[in-house]
């Protein structure tokens, strides 16, 4: 099979095309200035062969989206998910041969980069029998795959460069080819746009950018100055899937859009001084009383629903809902906006937060940050000292909380935290539900009690919880004739502790 990609032309008009079954094989790296035309080149490139082959674009500041109008890309927002559910939504990904936009607009610069370094990993380690081919593009690829230390943990910076060194080194032979663009080559790791064979260079006015791009080319520093005298939408192409020989490309124009505003003027708005001001100020004290720090209403999304796009997919491990990563989620313990802590001794303890924020409505259903967030407001406002639990104490505090581990005291309630303590949080809440049904010979929770401690409503999402329980070991499941479910807690402490509990 042949394909060529028709990107623009020349400048006596003639159609430059990339040979798609070559750029699979070689690798393509965009460098050009904010502005120069790098994302509406990925579009360009994308929607020209998009049918022809599958495509997964990892999209910082939610440009790409728009793909979803007109094709069949899936969206993948990062923040939705959580970051088990980001792997195996990759896996599934190459599975199924879907293209998809993964969309981290939603997120902060370092969950950004280790939800796409999760996604990366999780593509490269696909097993051998869906190794299919696809592109794979990276905008902005100088946040996932910095030349120098930044500002994120060295945790991440290990996570994101490996993904992307694997994505650009060895990617190939696994099917996928990396597209990567920056705005400058000396901010992008060495060994990740060493990796690729092709290039497009865009408007590049400092040197060193000029210099390195003028290098890859092949080109000499006077030649080089061409660079500099690229207009927006113009690039030089080199490689052996575009051309042997540099050429000038006007980009062709793109059929969808991208979502960021700014490209020109717009008349200024017709209010006049006072009634902008009142604008400005119209009930103000009302907006800011609000402690809680909302995150900005996204615009609403082309998204396909996934679940409905992956239909054929058998089963999710259980993972947290909705949720996204928990450890790096900046929250801030002490909102600036709340009054004073009271220096006086606190009404309330830690204990009795947690009790309250889980008997409140729906709290089951409500993401982990969101209520740790609520947690910490409450702790401030009551003078309570929390600074020693971060969110993963909370969530288990709170999971225990819900499962009803406060019901058991002394000698029990200690031998069942000790069961539980390696239990993933995720699934602790019905767990502990469980195992405190066992203990005290209650009834065990039905499906409509745990699909609330599990804050899902989904009966799917049940029954693989129960599945990945009873695969760790933890509980036992026999399927009684008509169906019905007996499900026993194995490892109960002494059953005569039972009389102890409260
Ligand atoms: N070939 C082109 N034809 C028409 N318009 C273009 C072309 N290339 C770029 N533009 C327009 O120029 C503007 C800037 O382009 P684009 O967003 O692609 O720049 P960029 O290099 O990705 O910048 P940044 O690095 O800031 O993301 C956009 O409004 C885009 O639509
Ligand atoms: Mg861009």
């Amino acid at each position: 099979m042949s394909a060529h990609i028709d990107i623009g032309q020349d400048a006596g008009r003639h159609t430059v095309a990339i040979d798609l079954e070559e750029l699979l094989a070689t690798r393509l790296l965009v460098q050009g200035n904010s502005g120069s035309g790098k994302s509406h080149l990925l579009r360009r490139l994308l929607e020209e062969c998009a049918g022809q082959v599958q495509q997964v674009v990892i999209d910082p500041e939610g440009d790409f989206v728009t793909l979803a109008d007109a094709f069949d890309h899936v969206v993948i927002d990062g923040a939705a998910y959580s970051p088990r559910e980001i792997e195996e939504l990759a896996a599934r990904v190459r599975q199924h041969r879907a293209s998809v936009v993964l969309t981290l607009d939603e997120l902060e610069v370092e969950q950004q980069i280790r939800c796409a370094a999760l996604f990366l990993t999780a593509l490269f380690d696909a097993p051998r029998e869906h190794w299919y081919p696809a592109l794979v593009v990276v905008d902005e690829a100088q946040m996932f795959a910095p030349a120098a230390a930044g500002e994120m943990s060295d945790d991440t910076r290990r996570l994101t460069l490996s993904a992307m060194t694997n994505l650009m080194c060895r990617g190939r032979k696994r099917g996928l080819a990396g597209i990567v663009a920056t705005q400058r080559l000396a901010k992008l790791a060495k060994n990740v746009a060493a990796e690729a064979s092709n290039f497009l260079m865009g408007r590049t006015f400092l040197d060193i950018d000029m210099q390195r791009a003028a290098d890859l080319l092949g080109m000499d520093r006077r030649q080089a100055e061409r660079i500099r005298d690229l207009q927006r939408g113009q690039f030089l192409g080199l490689g052996p899937a575009i051309s042997r020989r540099p050429v000038a490309v006007n980009v062709g124009p793109v059929r969808t859009g991208g979502r960021s505003g700014g490209a020109g003027l717009l008349p200024l708005p017709d209010a006049d001084g006072d009634a902008m001001e009142a604008l400005l100020t119209d009930r103000l004290s009302e907006a800011a009383s609000d402690p809680v720090v909302r995150r900005p209403v996204p615009p609403p999304r082309p998204a396909l629903d996934l679940e409905q796009a992956l239909r054929t997919v058998a089963t999710l491990p259980p993972a947290a809902p909705r949720e996204a990563e928990p450890e790096a989620v900046a929250v801030p313990s002490q909102p600036k906006s709340l009054p004073a802590p009271t220096p006086s001794t606190p009404a309330a303890s830690i204990e009795d937060i947690v009790r309250d924020l889980a008997a409140s409505d729906g709290a089951t259903f409500r993401p982990a940050t969101s209520l740790f967030r609520d947690f910490a407001i409450r702790c401030r406002q009551q003078g309570v000292a929390s600074a020693q639990i971060d969110l993963a104490r909370f969530r288990h505090l709170f999971a225990c909380e819900i499962g009803g581990l406060s019901r058991l005291t002394g000698a029990t309630r200690s031998r069942v935290e000790a069961m539980i303590s390696g239990v993933d949080d995720d699934v602790l809440a019905p767990y502990v539900a469980m195992v405190i049904a066992e203990v005290l010979g209650d009834p065990m929770p039905d499906e409509e009690e745990l699909a609330r401690l599990y804050g899902s409503s989904s009966p799917s999402r049940i029954r693989r919880l129960l599945d990945h329980l009873e695969r760790s070991g933890l509980i036992v499941i026999r399927e009684e004739f008509g169906g019905d479910r007996i499900i026993m807690v194995p490892g109960i402490p002494d059953p005569d502790e039972k009389t102890k509990a409260a």
